[in-house]
């Protein structure tokens, strides 16, 4: 049988796209994920991984850009690729090079505009509905030393109607990432594996 490939998703706060990534490969044998990996305590994707049954490592700023704790980690469970979903923070240096064009990223808006620090979640909708753009979407993208900013993979669009609210938007895009963010990763690391 072929080896499985190995996932690990990292994810800063509600965890939507965490989940659909794992109940899209649940029980195909083919894809597994090995764990999410958290940098904030309160967040409610620690919740959904204990419900999933998926092994979670919570780590702070100091485990994760002062030490090789978390790299250690992933190469300990055999991770193959990183999946990012609604995570906050840069992905450090060390870990680029041992996962070169292996770790994936969503954005909420249609790169390279609505992106770089600062841009997140209600953030991006709040700027694309204040700016009176007619159109929005997803980027898929590799990830690089800096904030969304790599490889675009994949991207889909959606329609911004007069009065729609960020929450309106919001909801649009998140039906766009569940749709696509599994398939992309699934198309992705088949390409390559
Ligand atoms: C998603 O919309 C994702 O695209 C976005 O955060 C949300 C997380 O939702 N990511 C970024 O803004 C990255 N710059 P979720 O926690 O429910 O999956």
């Amino acid at each position: 049988m072929k080896k499985p490939i190995r996932l690990a998703i990292f994810a800063s706060g509600n965890g939507s796209n965490a989940q659909q990534i794992a109940e899209y490969f649940a029980g195909t044998g083919e894809v597994l994920i090995s764990a999410i990996y958290c940098n904030n305590a309160g967040a409610y994707v620690l919740e959904r991984a204990r419900l999933l049954g998926i092994p979670s490592v919570l780590f702070n700023r100091e485990i994760l850009y002062d030490s090789t704790a978390i790299l250690q980690d992933l190469k300990s469970k055999k991770v193959d690729w990183i999946v990012l979903a609604g995570f906050l923070w840069l992905i450090p240096d060390y870990i680029l090079e041992a996962y070169p064009r292996n770790i994936i990223n969503i954005h909420p808006a249609l790169l390279p505009a609505y992106g770089g620090k600062g841009m997140f979640g209600m953030k991006v909708h709040e700027a694309v509905i204040a700016a009176g753009e007619k159109e929005s979407g997803i980027t898929m993208h590799h990830v690089n030393g800096k904030y969304d900013d790599g490889d675009v993979l994949f991207q889909a669009r959606c329609t911004v109607n007069n009065g729609d609210t960020p929450e309106m938007l919001a909801a649009k895009i998140h039906d766009l990432e569940y749709t696509f963010y599994p398939q992309i990763i699934e198309k992705t690391i088949r390409t390559k594996s």
